[in-house]
Parts: C-alpha cells; sequence; structure tokens
C-alpha cells in the first residue's frame, strides 16, 4: 500500500511538479542556481520541454529570483509549440576567466534562434565577465544575447554587463520590441556594442540605457523600420547606421527613427558611416529631440569611413559608394566637447541628398566657436550655425 501510494505520489509529481501553473522552473530541471555549477544542461532541458509542449498556451521558463546560474555558451532552439516567455527573475554569469569556457559549436553565448512569439522580461542581471576577452582579436569573443530568425519578440527589464563582445545582436528578425533595458560595459572596453542589428524589420527600442566601449546601437544593412525613442547613451560612440558597404557590400537602410534620446559624453551622437566601394542606400533616417551632454562629434556622416585592420573594396573605390538621402537632424541641443558639431563628409561619387538639419542649438563645453565641416551634401537647414555654403557642391 505504502510503496503504492509513493509511486502515486512520485509519478504526480512528475505530472505536476515540473509545471507548476505553467511554469517552467530551470531548478526543477536540475539547475543549481548557485553561481558555480554548469547549469546549462538543466536551462536547454527545461526549454525543450517547454518548447515541446504545444497546447497552444503561452509558457514560461522560469529563472528563480535570488539566485545566480553559471551558463556555458548554449542555445535555444525553436520553433516552439507555444509563444514562450523566459521569466528572469535571477541572475546569470558566464564563467568569470575566458579559460574556463567549454569549446563550443556557437560562437555566441546565449543564442535564441528561430523562435515565434518570444518575450524575455525580469530584473535579473546578465554578466558575461568580458574582460578577460577583451585583449582577443573580435571574431574570438562571444555575443552575450543572440537572436537569430525570429519574429514578435520582446525583451524588457533585464541589465546586461560586461558582455565580451555586443550585448545584444538581432539578425534577421521581424516584430522586436526592446524596452526598460540596461546594457553597460567600460567606455574602454572594445566592440560592446549594446544592441546590433541586421536584416531586420519593425524593430522598436524605448526607454533604455546604453553605455558601452562601442556604438550604443548599431543599424547594420537590412535595417528597416526601426524606431528608437528615449534612449540614454554614454559612454559610447553613440547610435550609427553603419558601418554600411563594407567590402563593396549592397546596403540597404530605411525608415529609421530616433527621437528623444540623450547622448552622454559619447564620441559620437547620430553618425551615418559608410564604406569607400559599398553599394546601396540608406534613405528616410530622422534624429528628432536630442539633447547632447558634453559628446563629441554630434552629428556626423562619414562617407569615407575607415576602421584599423578592416577595408572598403579598393578595385571600386573610386566608382561606387552607398548613397545617402532623406536624413533629418532635428531638434538637437546641448554642448559638445569638441568645437566640430557638424561633419557632413559625403561622398563625390554620390553626394549625401535631401539633408535637412533644423533647430540645432549645440554650444561648446568652453564656449568657443564652434565649427562645421560639409563636403558634398545637397540640403537646407533653417540653424543659423549651418551656415548656406555647407550645401555648395
Ligand atoms: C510584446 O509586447 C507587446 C506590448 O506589451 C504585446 O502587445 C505583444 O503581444 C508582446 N509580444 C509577445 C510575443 O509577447
Ligand atoms: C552584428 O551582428 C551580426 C549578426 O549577428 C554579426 O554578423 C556582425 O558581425 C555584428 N557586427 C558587429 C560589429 O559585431
Ligand atoms: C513590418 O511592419 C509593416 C507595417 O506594419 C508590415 O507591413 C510588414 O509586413 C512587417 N514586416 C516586414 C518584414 O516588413
Ligand atoms: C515607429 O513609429 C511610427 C510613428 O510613431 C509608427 O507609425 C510605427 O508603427 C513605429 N514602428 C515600430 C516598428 O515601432
Ligand atoms: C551623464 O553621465 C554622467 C556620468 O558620466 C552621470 O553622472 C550623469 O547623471 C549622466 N546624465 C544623464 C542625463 O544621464
Ligand atoms: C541655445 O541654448 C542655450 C543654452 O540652453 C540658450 O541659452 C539659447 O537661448 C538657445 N538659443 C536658441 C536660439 O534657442
Ligand atoms: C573626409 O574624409 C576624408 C577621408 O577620410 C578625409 O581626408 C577628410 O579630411 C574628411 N573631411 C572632413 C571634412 O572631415
Amino acid at each position: 500500500m505504502e510503496i503504492v501510494l509513493r509511486v502515486v505520489f512520485f509519478v504526480s509529481f512528475l505530472y505536476f511538479g515540473f509545471v507548476r501553473g505553467g511554469d517552467y522552473n530551470v531548478l526543477d530541471f536540475g539547475a543549481k542556481g548557485d553561481g558555480e555549477t554548469d547549469d546549462s544542461k538543466a536551462f536547454v532541458k527545461a526549454w525543450k520541454t517547454m518548447c515541446g509542449d504545444d497546447d497552444g498556451n503561452t509558457k514560461t521558463l522560469l529563472i528563480p529570483s535570488g539566485q545566480t546560474f553559471l551558463l556555458q555558451s548554449l542555445q535555444f532552439h525553436g520553433p516552439c509549440g507555444s509563444s514562450s516567455v523566459v521569466q528572469m527573475n535571477g541572475n546569470i554569469v558566464a564563467p568569470v576567466d575566458k579559460r574556463a569556457w567549454l569549446d563550443n559549436k556557437t560562437p555566441n553565448w546565449i543564442v535564441f534562434v528561430s523562435i515565434n512569439g518570444l518575450t524575455i522580461i525580469g530584473v535579473g542581471t546578465i554578466n558575461g565577465f568580458g574582460s578577460s576577452f577583451w585583449e582577443e582579436t573580435i571574431d574570438k569573443r562571444p555575443t552575450a544575447l543572440e537572436f537569430r530568425n525570429c519574429n514578435n519578440l520582446n525583451i524588457s527589464g533585464i541589465t546586461s554587463i560586461d558582455s565580451p563582445r555586443n550585448h545584444i545582436s538581432i539578425n534577421n528578425c521581424d516584430k522586436v520590441m526592446i524596452s526598460n533595458i540596461q546594457l553597460f560595459a567600460p567606455e574602454k572596453s572594445p566592440n560592446t556594442d549594446g544592441i546590433n542589428i541586421s536584416f531586420s524589420t519593425n524593430v522598436s527600442i524605448s526607454n533604455s540605457i546604453i553605455g558601452t566601449g562601442d556604438d550604443c546601437i548599431a543599424l547594420k544593412t537590412g535595417s528597416v523600420n526601426i524606431n528608437i525613442t528615449e534612449v540614454v547613451c554614454g559612454p559610447g560612440h553613440g547610435i550609427s547606421i553603419g558601418s554600411l558597404g563594407d567590402n563593396g557590400q549592397k546596403a540597404k537602410v530605411q525608415n529609421v527613427h530616433v527621437t528623444h534620446s540623450t547622448f552622454n559624453k559619447t564620441t559620437n551622437g547620430a553618425r551615418i558611416k559608410t564604406w569607400q566601394g559599398g553599394e546601396g542606400y540608406a534613405k528616410h533616417i530622422y534624429f528628432e529631440h536630442i539633447t547632447i551632454i558634453d559628446a563629441m562629434n554630434p552629428i556626423i556622416i562619414d562617407q569615407q569611413y575607415k576602421d584599423k585592420g578592416r577595408h572598403g573594396l579598393e578595385s571600386k573605390k573610386n566608382s561606387a559608394d552607398v548613397a545617402i538621402s532623406n536624413v533629418k537632424f532635428i531638434d538637437f541641443r546641448g554642448t559638445t566637447s569638441n568645437e566640430k558639431i557638424i561633419t557632413l563628409n559625403c561622398s563625390k561619387i554620390k553626394p549625401c541628398k535631401n539633408i535637412v538639419l533644423n533647430d540645432i542649438n549645440i554650444t561648446t563645453m568652453n564656449g568657443e566657436k564652434s565649427t562645421i565641416d560639409c563636403s558634398s551634401v545637397v540640403g537646407n537647414s533653417d540653424s543659423s550655425v549651418v551656415t548656406a555654403d555647407c550645401f555648395k557642391i
């Protein structure tokens, strides 16, 4: 009798214990949450079980609060039977030293692939302990969170610090909402972009704080319909479109709205950078209602972008360029730490067209006269700081 009862108890635990109220708690799949044990297998097992459950109701992977889970590189794979939520109340850490990372097939740390309907929400922190990677070359450094081939992705509340490379990379996704997140890495950490977007459509990023060693947000080719609002960026290299046209690539970026955002002690503010010898376009790009706090290069278009160790396509260097058109910089105010408030360094082959600079009130920190630099720009401005000869080509 007792044995029967025990069996019944055990079976019902298997049945109901794992899935409390639709939650798949990683602790029930063997995760320790002590910050030292490798919990990767438990996370993947919890995910697979949840993902395979296809009754159509939204499922939640629960990362409980008050605990820290050590994860090696891993992938959460879709498609899943239902929409998924990752409730991130607890914290996630990488091994503190790069030598403790196991060999893995994916170059990135936590990767979400082919998932339709995913929400990541919670107050948890992800710490990539990236500093031991920062002297490595870029291709040996993993991105903390990568999202590939996804639809309907929501990310909210979480914090990511010290990623070995980019904090969040969004590639080939449609309908992405990112809000109330925090991304931090030291000013001097290399390539620690906050959010890197490529081949993705209908993305909104709002109410977030990003301070890293590289671009706060980088929009690469294939970024279409992107809204960025109420983002505080700094330190970092600003919000960048590009770089585009690397190695003769055909770029395609359009419909980008960056509004009500702040650049705080960044090395650039609103930036578009393209390589010589590229093709394609960057068009319909608006930066509006921007606050500049002691930042360098608040407004910059550079169609002659160069980066050490990389190059444009030499053979096409004098015959092609990414076309830049319909770009508006409206209502910029604040202070710059260098005297150059506007740099529009456009291409002789493909001048920048329909560039509008309105309501620009940026002053230098020390009260010195500010300067602007224009070449090959067609456009107009209502601001007295932008003289008419900026648009002489
Ligand atoms: C994402 O969030 C928005 C607004 O909160 C909501 O309408 C949408 O259904 C969410 N998407 C998913 C996949 O949960
Ligand atoms: C941006 O993300 C894409 C896709 O994940 C990646 O291939 C690319 O190398 C990233 N760029 C940088 C500068 O990290
Ligand atoms: C993006 O949003 C637009 C407008 O809502 C919609 O027409 C389009 O299908 C969406 N997806 C892509 C891939 O453009
Ligand atoms: C971007 O903002 C515009 C204007 O508010 C809105 O019509 C559009 O739907 C937004 N797109 C996304 C992807 O949030
Ligand atoms: C700008 O950054 C400094 C630190 O460098 C910080 O103290 C200040 O609060 C920030 N300002 C805003 C408006 O975020
Ligand atoms: C520009 O900003 C400064 C500082 O906020 C302010 O004193 C000045 O009146 C502004 N100028 C214009 C033309 O708005
Ligand atoms: C534009 O870029 C070229 C190539 O990097 C450089 O030589 C030139 O000085 C730049 N012009 C301005 C106005 O910044």
